[in-house]
């Protein structure tokens, strides 16, 4: 297993969405995509593009707010967790969350550090840091 790590810069919300759609391309179908960064980093905006990318309609992707996870059809069904709501991993496993990462389907999992140090398996760690008003810094680690 050898891990790679790309950083891409982003000037817009649309950059961020073409972003996301080129690394939907490289997925497999099983991958837990773990999402990090501050409140209006662009973590939804990431996935956003990601399910355009897999061909699913990016109009169904919004902030989970209350529901811990939505499922979008695409080429491979992806889960949208929000995890922003739940502290600690008792919570988190209650909800189901664990037992997803184990699934078929690619899971995009917002607030990703509330897992931990759980051990993820097929791991794409997803940094996204504020810059500027419209730039964001978006960090892309990968485990393969
Ligand atoms: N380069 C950029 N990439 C992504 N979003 C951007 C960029 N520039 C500006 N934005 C704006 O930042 C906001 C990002 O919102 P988004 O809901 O994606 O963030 P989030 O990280 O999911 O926040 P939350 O923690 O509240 O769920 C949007 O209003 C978007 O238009
Ligand atoms: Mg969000």
């Amino acid at each position: 297993m050898r891990s790679e790590t790309q950083v891409w810069e982003s000037d817009a919300p649309e950059t961020t969405e073409r972003l996301a759609a080129e690394l939907a391309g490289r997925l497999e179908g099983s991958e837990n995509l773990l999402l990090i960064g501050e409140l209006g980093s662009g973590k939804t905006t990431f996935v956003r593009g990601l399910v355009r990318g897999l061909g699913g309609d990016p109009a169904l992707v919004a902030s989970p707010t209350f529901v811990i996870v939505h499922v979008y059809p695409a080429r491979f069904p992806v889960y949208h967790i929000d995890l922003y709501r739940l502290h600690g991993l008792a919570d988190i496993q209650q909800a189901g969350v664990l037992d997803l990462l184990e699934e078929p389907g690619i899971k995009a999992i917002e607030w990703a550090e509330r897992l931990d140090g759980y051990p993820v398996p097929s791991a794409i760690l997803i940094r996204l840091e504020v810059l500027g008003p419209t730039t964001r810094r978006i960090g892309v680690e990968w485990e393969r």
